[in-house]
């Protein structure tokens, strides 16, 4: 069991070894010679924390790895008076591997139903489209998309315009008054609506589906990036794009077996290293993946016709179940017994359950050690005294101890002198984007 474990347990010194390298590439990201960066280190445009007065009436696209969400939101001049309506809509296997049309279509039609069922009082309506893929900006309405990440192959966008895009799909639809105003990645968002409740919101984190983390940038440190004469803000949230940490190599010291297998078997191969070992798309995979070794060295399900397709089918082991799997904190493994059982393993002995258990701690744990160490890597590197960090993401949010783990595992990688809090920002990606839309209407007159 030991063996087995032992690509996955990493050692203090190790961490510390990824946290440092995390702190080289970050700013191997910002300089002249960016490109040998695997952490992509993108310009958001947006350099202006709300001040909290924000006014107006915004829509909000949310265009995640799981789902699309289409939001109104109000802001009334004070965080206490925001309120916002929203829907959600499926996005389904067949849409995230169609194409480009079809997609922005789709979109646009959820647009469509949505506002049939609000009052909007002016048209068009500003909208803030949260896109949470890596995007190279022009500007703060314009960027093209990298490449996708977390599974979608959807044709046609890769190297595009996605603000072009969804106006295409808005003039196909002929009736639809709204105009897109600002371009966001989700953690840009999330940290946008942080900023919006705490002015020490300095940070952003997600560990969803993908994994990615924003922050507060000096100007001046942003070698790579030329600010135009009139620009008079010395400050400019980075949208990192951590998740590419690795693409390079520079992590392989700390990758297992299982991340090998994982990124071997992806769409996007040798892409997201750091991310296929962290974030809620492929830490299921992870855990069963070293749960089949297990099987294999004769330590769990011994008897013959007990290994289920859920052990055997690729991504058959949810992220979820680590969560749900975790929290028995009870010593007789209730839990696990009854997820093992509804995915059709049967008498288990508890020193089955405890190993099952074990290997999910391992897995989960090494998650929120990792995102610690980038965590650390960008507030070293950042050296503000006071910072709060936004985080959101089902990591976060459903995991029993994940967010526990990452920040106490944080205060140890952090240089002496620097204090922080993490937050979990409600609805941030959505209230995010119509706060940049806002802060640009502003700026605009
Ligand atoms: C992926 C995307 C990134 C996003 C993150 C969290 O890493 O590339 O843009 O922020 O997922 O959703």
């Amino acid at each position: 069991m030991e063996d087995l474990l032992k690509s996955y347990v990493l050692s203090q010194e190790t961490y510390y070894q990824i946290r440092d390298t995390i702190s080289q590439e970050l700013s191997l990201g910002l300089s002249k010679s960016c490109e040998r960066s695997s952490i992509k280190m993108l310009i958001s445009y947006v350099q202006n924390l709300p001040t909290g007065r924000e006014i107006g009436e915004f829509l909000a696209l949310d265009l995640g790895g799981s789902n699309f969400r289409v939001l109104l939101i109000h802001l009334n001049g004070s965080p206490s008076a925001f309120r916002m309506e929203s829907k959600i809509y499926p996005l389904t296997d067949s849409i995230k591997a169609s194409v480009a049309v079809e997609l922005f279509d789709y979109i646009v039609d959820c647009v469509d139903d949505f506002l049939k069922t609000v009052k909007i009082s002016h048209y068009p309506v500003p909208l803030g489209f949260t896109f949470s893929f890596p995007v190279i900006q022009s500007g703060l309405a314009s960027g093209r998309l990298v490449q996708w990440t977390k599974e979608i192959t959807c044709d046609g966008v890769v190297g595009e315009d996605v603000v072009r895009l969804l106006h295409e799909a808005i003039q196909r639809k002929k009736t639809l008054q709204v105009e897109c105003v600002a371009l966001v990645n989700d953690t840009v968002g999330c940290l946008m609506s942080c900023a919006y409740e705490d002015i020490q919101t300095y940070m952003a984190v997600i560990i969803g589906t993908g994994s990615n983390a924003s922050y507060v940038e000096k100007v001046r440190n942003i070698e790579k990036w030329q600010p135009d004469a009139d620009e008079t803000s010395d400050e400019m949230i980075i949208n990192t794009e951590w998740g590419g940490l690795g693409d390079n190599g520079c992590i392989d010291f700390a990758r297992g077996p299982a991340d090998y297998i994982i990124d071997d078997r992806s769409l996007d191969k040798r892409r997201q290293i750091f991310e296929k070992m962290i974030s809620g798309r492929y830490l299921g995979e992870v855990a069963r993946l070293v749960l089949l070794e297990a099987v294999k060295a004769n330590l769990l399900f011994h008897q013959p016709g007990r290994l289920v397709e859920a052990f055997t089918k690729e991504y058959g082991f949810l992220t979820k179940y680590l969560s749900e799997i975790e929290s028995d904190t009870g010593k007789t493994h209730s839990k696990t017994r009854r997820i093992l059982t509804e995915l059709g393993v049967k008498d288990l002995t508890y020193d089955e359950c405890s190993l099952v258990y074990k290997i999910c701690r391992v897995i989960s744990k090494r998650s929120a050690y990792l995102c610690a160490a980038g965590i650390a890597a960008v507030l070293n590197n950042m050296n503000r005294p006071e910072v709060t960090i936004g985080v959101d993401g089902s990591l976060v949010r459903c995991h029993p101890t994940f967010l526990d783990h990452m920040l106490q595992f944080t205060k140890k990688l952090i240089n002496p002198g620097i204090n922080i809090k993490m937050r979990l920002s409600e609805d941030g990606s959505g209230k995010g984007a119509a706060l940049i839309a806002a802060v640009s209407i502003r700026k605009m007159h």
